[in-house]
């Protein structure tokens, strides 16, 4: 599984975890408090590890506890099997509710805006239609946690590939076109039975950080001022199952109260430190852009008051969000902590 996501390790994993597996046994716990699409997750899973993964936004968490705790496909009892869960999402009767109304081409947005072209009417609808299934499910008790987070996971990846816009959810295109005219797919998705005991939570790093008792944790923060709480707006509201107020133009959900430090450049070498000033672990990983808002000297200042700091670093060649082209190469750089 993968989709366009800010900061998206999946293309670097194997460097990652392979800089990771040269100074931590294979066996050991890991955690992964910033896990975002869940890819570095899954990687360090499949080479032994076992892992905790967690986020501050709820889509990420979705996606955790479906691709690290789903090791094989859930019964769906209530559905008749994983098969007719799936079809089951495909045929959902369309509902005109909060999506067909907030972010459907024809909908009416509540604060009298026009139309936000996120979604065709038919595929606004038909998500509106499945989001009301679900929350009955789970209301009336007939699926569990893991069966929930499937679901809301296919949701998530079926409604990416319909979505009307340019990389990110911070706005829609101005005209319906391509991928945004075909219907909801549900791809069956692969379930691996990774060896490791795995758990996911959900908080931001500063409030979990203390609680983390794993022998190593690889840390991937924003590096941009880029706000993951307003460009996936409407992941967030999926996962979090709710109907918020969609605010101005773009329909934004209020993101504030989840706005990151690390995204501010006044406050992200606080951010960093406090994290690590909470966590306990032997081996600590960072993930950092050469062009963060960090700069590179400072980091390592930061990082030297916590321990013996080694860096690797790896070229990526780097996208621009809006079209998938190339705009040249940037370092990507993992920072080691062995704590004093
Ligand atoms: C660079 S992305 C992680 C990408 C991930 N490794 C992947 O491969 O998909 C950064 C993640 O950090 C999360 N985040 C930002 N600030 C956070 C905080 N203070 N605590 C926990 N997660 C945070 C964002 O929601 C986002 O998912």
């Amino acid at each position: 599984m993968s989709y366009r996501y800010l900061g998206n390790k999946t293309r670097l994993t194997e460097w990652i975890v392979g800089e990771i597996s040269r100074v931590l046994p294979a066996g050991s716990s890991i955690a992964d408090p910033m896990c975002g699409t869940a890819s570095v997750s899954m990687a360090l899973a499949r080479a032994g590890y076992s892992v905790t993964a967690a986020d501050a936004l709820t889509f990420p968490v979705v996606h955790a506890r479906t691709r690290l705790l789903a090791k094989q496909a859930p019964a769906f009892k209530a559905l008749g099997g994983y098969g007719d869960a799936l079809e089951w999402m495909s045929s959902a009767a369309p509902v005109k509710g909060y999506f067909f109304k907030e972010f459907g081409e024809a909908g009416q947005p509540a604060n009298g805006r026009t139309p936000r072209l996120y979604f065709s009417a038919d595929n606004a609808a038909h998500i509106d239609g499945i989001r009301k299934g679900i929350l009955e499910l789970a209301g009336a008790g007939q699926i569990d946690e893991v069966e929930h987070s499937v679901l809301l996971h296919h949701l998530i990846l079926a409604t990416n590939k319909v979505a009307n816009i340019s990389g990110t959810y911070g706005y829609f295109r101005r005209t319906l076109s391509g991928p945004a005219l075909r219907p909801l797919t549900f791809d069956p998705l692969e379930f691996e039975s990774t060896p490791g005991d795995h758990t996911v939570m959900h908080g931001p790093v500063e409030d979990l950080a203390s609680t983390l008792k794993t022998d190593a944790v690889y840390l991937d923060p924003p590096y941009t001022k880029r706000q993951y709480a307003g460009n996936y707006h409407v992941l967030e509201t999926l996962a979090r199952e709710d109907e918020p107020v969609a605010a101005g133009d773009g329909g934004l959900r209020p993101w504030m109260e989840q706005a990151s430090d690390f995204c501010y450049r006044r406050s992200a070498g606080q951010a960093f430190r406090e994290t690590l000033k909470r966590l306990s672990a032997k081996h600590v990983f960072i993930s950092y852009s050469e062009d963060g808002q960090v700069q590179e000297d400072e980091l390592f200042s930061i990082l030297s008051d916590f321990g013996t700091v080694t860096l690797h670093e790896q070229p990526h060649v780097r996208y621009r969000s809006n079209d998938r082209v190339k705009d040249g190469s940037v370092l990507e750089r993992l920072y080691h902590v062995e704590a004093f």
